[in-house]
């Protein structure tokens, strides 16, 4: 974990810990290294996900360096994860005495890094700042939360966040409206995933298909939930294959609740982000309980059905391709056909998802440098 660092340039630290955080660090890496004159980015990995496929690919994907300290934290409670990650991290930022850190996401790293920075006085910035689906129930709004009230530069990926934290009290001076970085991702990587063998893999080649993604703790933890759920899965696997890559939490679930899947359902480990990517852009339809594939799925032009009742990321349902479908499971029946039948609303690319939100962002550090208080 210890290495040392020559004083030279400005240091700027970058922090990824868990699967959707790569994809929004990869972008600030290279826009960052188009200035290693004046700046040092330096990789953190805090290892809240340790698996190959959680973790490995996407640095190897995404064509990120092997990070400069793994702070191999692991699972655990939340209070345990938050908690190792603060402890490691503090160690981090003592030895490497950054002008910035630059955290993204909703994850419990994102969170816990931002705890440390703050009581260290080192200046914050957090890439996809103001996204709210004002649900506390969800360890993400709460992660979410602290990380944009302690934070020196908000970035956001859509004017609604902006307006977000206007209304919670942050001063519009450190709210930086720069679009989604994530798109910064999907652009560079789409070429790459073109050529991905996956769909002869999973033997779904020419054959039209559902992608699948659950992992929310609201949907998997509860036996009665995951099997309603379940059965309306089942029923769309009737028709035409459903893709299923799986997150290990859901895996631990399906196994102790018995639930084993139907010949329609093709399950699969986690993939990496350019075989998914390649599913999610010839799926008929997309069904998840995630975050980020709402975003994916809207820039793709690809109808998503979101198992969830609310969103923090609206702006994929006003402008884009998602519908809020729930987890009723008539309901999910009932969305699932309209969105075969090929009337499904085109949906249109939000403001700012151009590729070039890491680039913005760089700028308004460069400009900012050694005054973000
Ligand atoms: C985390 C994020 C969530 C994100 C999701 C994407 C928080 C609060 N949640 O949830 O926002 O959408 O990642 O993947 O940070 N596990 C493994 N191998 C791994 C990682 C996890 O087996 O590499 C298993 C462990 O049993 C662990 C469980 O999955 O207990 C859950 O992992 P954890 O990182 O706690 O949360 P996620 O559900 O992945």
């Amino acid at each position: 974990m210890h290495r040392s660092f020559p004083l030279i340039r400005r240091r700027i630290v970058v922090v990824a810990g868990a699967r959707p955080n790569f994809m929004k660090v990869a972008p600030l890496w290279r826009a960052l290294g188009r200035y290693t004159d004046e700046i040092e980015p330096i990789f953190v990995h805090t290892g809240q996900h340790y698996d190959a496929m959680m973790s490995l690919t996407f640095l190897r994907d995404l064509a990120l360096p092997r990070p400069h300290f793994h702070l191999g934290v692991g699972s655990g409670s939340h209070a345990e994860q938050t908690g190792k990650v603060m402890i490691r991290f503090e160690r981090v930022l003592e030895e490497v005495d950054p002008e910035v850190v630059l955290v993204v996401g909703d994850v419990n790293s994102t969170a816990a890094c931002t705890l440390v920075c703050s009581k260290a006085g080192v200046p914050l910035g957090h890439v996809e700042a103001g996204l709210r689906s004002y649900d506390r129930s969800m360890p993400e709004e709460v992660n979410r939360l602290i990380t944009d009230s302690l934070s020196d530069f908000l970035f956001t990926p859509s004017r609604d966040a902006n307006e977000n934290l206007i209304a919670e009290g942050i001063p519009s001076r450190k709210i930086f409206f720069v679009g989604n970085i994530m798109v910064d991702s999907l652009k560079w990587a789409r070429p790459k995933a073109r050529s991905s063998k996956i769909r002869d893999r999973l033997g779904i080649t020419n054959r039209p298909y559902v992608l699948l993604t659950l992992h929310r703790p609201s949907n998997v933890d509860t036996m009665e939930r995951l099997r309603s759920i379940w059965g309306a899965i089942e029923a769309l696997g009737r028709e035409r294959p459903v893709v299923f890559p799986v997150h290990p939490r859901t895996k631990h679930r399906l196994v102790s609740f018995g639930i084993k899947p139907d010949r329609g359902v093709i399950l699969s480990e986690p993939l990496s982000y350019l075989d998914f990517l390649n599913l999610e852009e010839n799926a008929v339809f997309v069904l998840t309980d995630s975050g980020g594939i709402q975003e994916e799925t809207t820039y793709l032009g690809v109808p998503c059905l979101t198992l969830r009742e609310n969103t923090e990321r609206p702006i994929t349902v006003t402008l884009g391709t998602n519908v809020l479908v729930g987890v009723n499971p008539d309901r999910i029946l009932f969305w699932a056909k309209q969105a075969t039948r090929g009337s499904w609303k085109k949906g249109k690319k939000p403001p700012y998802w151009d590729g070039r939100t890491a680039e913005r962002i760089v700028e308004v550090l460069r400009r900012h440098s050694g005054n973000s208080q």
